[in-house]
């Protein structure tokens, strides 16, 4: 086995409030021997996803196990198994929030591994399906995975700034690929956070028009750098009726429980919103969905071909996430600023300081 450090979350340390300041611990872990087809990744980014914090708040305490999160990091192959063909020592890769599946049943062969038929083998609280371990994520210095699910990072992207665009930008992408948004499309972003903010990049960039909905009307200025070409304030009913109906697509981030016939009232004929933030359980009005034909949907990151497809797209029209990137050791000021909503537009560990034996364990 291979010892690495990482922040974990330990449930005895957390009885009652998980989004107490020492919310994660510095750990040493083990991680698996390297198998013919894996690879060692030295960590040298990685993102804090709303998802993290759901994560720490909420979900961990019913695991009442350790686990170090964190689903979206760039790093440095170390290391590689005898069969493995795709990568060398050296290379940068990119990984998100898939490090295995079955390979076989109808969504894996489609490329859709995120929803594979025996279960996506997640990046952090995964069961490993040769082993049973845990698996642990990216707020480390090393992760260990088979090479078919490490992407190699394109060159010309900035290692950090790349780092989100794994489990947030491909989180925008395939519901923008699979709605076929492309130049003349009317796109609507709501919550312009580590997600939304990719998303509107993204939609800008296949040729959309898009608009932001936000609940922070100071928000406008950076939505039009962005590329969104306006930003409606969510709580101003008024601003929200002039645009009923404008929408073919709705690209819902919200991280928290909110109404969708809001939502779902600016889509047009046929258009979608499609709801990747967690509200669930959500109430729906059907006759909301009735006037238009409307449709609602929603999805899970990407598998492997979107996420390919995803890179390559980023590569080709520069996009990066806008990321401020703090030494991990700040990871529990990272989740409770990203709490607070006070983040633009994505905090970034930098895992560096992980080589620092000395550094105090909190
Ligand atoms: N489906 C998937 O595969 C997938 C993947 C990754 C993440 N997620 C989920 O997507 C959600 C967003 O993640 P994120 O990392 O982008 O979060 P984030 O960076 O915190 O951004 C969310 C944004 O939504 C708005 N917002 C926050 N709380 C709100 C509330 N209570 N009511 C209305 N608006 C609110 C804020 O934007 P404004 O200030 O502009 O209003 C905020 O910046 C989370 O629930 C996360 O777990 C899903
Ligand atoms: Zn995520
Ligand atoms: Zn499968």
């Amino acid at each position: 086995m291979r010892t690495t450090t990482g922040w974990e979350y330990v449930p005895s340390d957390n009885p009652t409030n998980g989004n107490s300041s020492t919310a994660l611990r510095r750990g040493t872990f083990q991680r698996r021997d390297l198998r013919e087809d894996d690879l060692a990744v030295r960590i040298d980014y990685c993102g804090v996803c709303h998802s993290d914090l759901h994560m720490v708040n909420g979900m961990l305490k019913q695991l009442g196990t350790a686990l170090v999160p964190g689903h979206e990091f760039t790093g440095t192959v170390t290391e590689v198994g005898p069969a493995v063909t795709g990568f060398a020592v050296g290379d940068q890769v990119a990984v998100g929030t898939l490090v295995d599946s079955c390979g076989q049943c109808t969504m894996c062969r489609a490329g859709q591994e995120n929803y594979c038929a025996q279960g996506p083998v997640v990046t952090y609280g995964g069961t490993d399906r040769v082993d049973g371990s845990l698996t642990q994520g990216g707020y480390s210095r090393e992760y260990v995975l088979r090479e078919k699910f490490a992407y190699r990072l394109p060159a010309g992207l900035d290692a950090a700034g790349a780092a989100p665009l794994m489990c947030a930008g491909v989180t925008m992408w395939e519901p923008l690929r699979a709605a076929g948004i492309g130049p003349g499309s009317q796109v609507a972003v709501a919550g312009l956070g580590g997600l939304g903010h990719l998303g509107v990049k993204l939609s800008a960039a296949l040729g959309a028009q898009v608009t932001v909905l936000s609940r922070t009307p100071a928000k406008a200025d950076d939505a039009a750098r962005l590329g969104a070409t306006g930003l409606l304030v969510t709580t101003d009913e008024e601003q929200l009726k002039g645009a009923r109906g404008r929408f073919d697509l709705v690209l819902d981030s919200i991280p928290g429980p909110h109404e969708l016939s809001p939502l779902l009232h600016l889509l047009g004929l046929d258009g979608t919103l499609a709801v990747v933030g967690y509200p669930r359980p959500a109430q729906v009005n059907l006759f909301d969905l009735v006037a238009g034909r409307r449709k609602l949907t929603s999805s899970g990151t990407g598998g492997r071909t979107g996420t390919a497809d995803m890179l390559a797209f980023c590569a080709e029209h520069a996009i990066t996430a806008e990321v401020q990137v703090l030494p991990s050791a700040r990871v529990n000021e990272a989740l409770q600023r990203l709490a607070k909503g006070d983040v633009r537009y994505r905090f970034v560990l930098d895992l560096a300081d992980l080589d620092d034996l000395d550094a105090p364990a909190h």
